[in-house]
């Protein structure tokens, strides 16, 4: 038999102790033996939830019973989540999360210490939600040589600039929407300002090229600056606006990697990913390109993650499993400064200053554009020469378009 205590009894946690429980019997045939949920850890009491008789609130009784093979860290953050991490693996606990944070500030030092302990440290659910993205890139397309990773990472912030380009909807409306369906992080600043995309791809570079990417290495732009006027300027040149997260092998072997809200083609397979869904690109050599998509968040496809990584921690108590990069410098990431692309611009000004200090660039025109202003699309440039471009006028937006 093996045993499992989870920490953390919110949205995650919840979904993996339902799915223990409602899969219990197939879960146990795949893996050869029972997999049983035996504590819960919160803060809170559950007196109404079926699984009330195994909530705990002190984490000694987890690390000091010989009997919890694994546990499920959903608890989030990177303080709380960070010690109890590694106390269960120094307890010689197996451990799985979906802590997109923690893995991607302290997973180098985290995958260390579970291979010293000779115990497994996954968490396949940090990126992507419940889609299978972590191993395949180290796993299935291991043959390659990966030259790039670029996707809709967040389905928070997918699905209000879905509600705002498909029903209208004002950024603080389809943003309470999507906190109501239980897609949004407890804060969601982490979802809106780009940070919990900027953590994902961090974690999905350092699968792909091998060296740990910390988030303060990643330039990082949210959605707040999105309005309606943008979205329909972009639908008037076929566009959508989606934000991306993307890591670039250079060739000299330096990552650079980036988040941002972008211009994608109406006919481009990640402007085909909507609500909630997330959608990511890897491109490799061999392989070409490949795309992974699916629900990016919400409980139950999360769940659905976690207990597979649980799964496979139970297949392997006596012979870890292996996700593992190496370490993280400064030497590893280079600033995304010096690619190139077409710029949307958005600004207070008349098409005049556009036509006389960019002649080349594309004006556009939407139904309802406000007065005095202007939106326009650059030849390709650094976004130092967008900006060097723009600067008689008042700039409002100024985003990338993916080629
Ligand atoms: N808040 C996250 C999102 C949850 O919206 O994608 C899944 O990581």
């Amino acid at each position: 038999m093996v045993n499992v205590a989870i920490l953390g009894f919110g949205t995650v946690g919840s979904g993996v102790a339902e799915v223990l429980e409602k899969n219990g019997a197939h879960i146990g045939q795949k893996v050869s033996t029972p997999v049983c949920l035996k504590y819960i850890l919160d803060v809170r009491d559950f007196p109404d939830s079926p699984f009330a008789d195994k909530v705990i609130h002190d984490f000694r009784i987890i690390e000091e019973d010989p009997t919890v093979d694994i546990v499920v860290e959903t608890i989030g953050g990177a303080t709380v989540a960070l010690d109890f991490t590694r106390r269960a693996l120094n307890a010689g606990k197996s451990v799985v999360s979906s802590n997109k944070e923690l893995v991607a500030e302290h997973g180098y030092e985290l995958i260390q210490l579970a291979a010293q302990k000779g115990v497994s440290y996954l968490f396949e659910a940090s990126v992507g939600g419940g889609i299978p993205i972590l191993r395949p890139l180290s796993q299935c397309l291991a043959a390659n040589e990966l030259t790039e990773v670029c996707g809709i990472l967040n389905g928070t912030t997918n699905y209000i600039l879905t509600r705002m380009i498909r029903g209208g909807l004002s950024f603080e409306a389809a943003l309470k929407e999507a906190q109501e369906k239980g897609y949004a992080e407890q804060d969601p600043t982490a979802d809106i300002e780009g940070h919990d995309a900027c953590r994902k791809i961090c974690i999905l570079a350092a699968i792909a090229f091998g060296r740990h990417v910390y988030p303060r290495q990643v330039p990082t732009e949210g959605i707040t600056g999105v309005t309606l006027a943008d979205v329909a300027y972009a639908a008037s040149c076929g566009r959508k606006i989606k934000l991306l997260g993307r890591a670039i092998r250079e060739p000299d072997g330096r990552i650079c990697a980036y988040v941002a809200p972008h211009l994608v083609d109406e006919e481009s397979p990640l402007a085909g990913v909507e609500d909630v869904f997330n959608g990511i690109v890897v491109k490799g050599d061999a392989i070409g390109d490949v795309m992974f998509y699916g629900r990016g968040a919400g409980k139950l496809p999360t769940a659905s993650a976690v207990v597979a990584d649980v799964m496979d921690a139970a297949r392997h108590i006596q012979s870890r499993k292996r996700m593992e990069w190496g370490p993280g410098g400064d030497d590893v990431t280079v600033s995304p400064d010096h690619l190139v692309f077409h710029w949307y611009v958005r600004a207070e000004g008349e098409p005049e200053t556009v036509r006389s200090s960019l002649p080349h660039a594309e004006l556009l025109t939407a139904p309802g554009a406000a007065e005095g202003e202007v939106a326009f699309l650059t030849p390709e440039m650094t976004r130092a020469q967008a900006e060097a471009a723009a600067k008689g006028l008042k700039v409002r937006s100024l985003f990338r378009v993916l080629e």
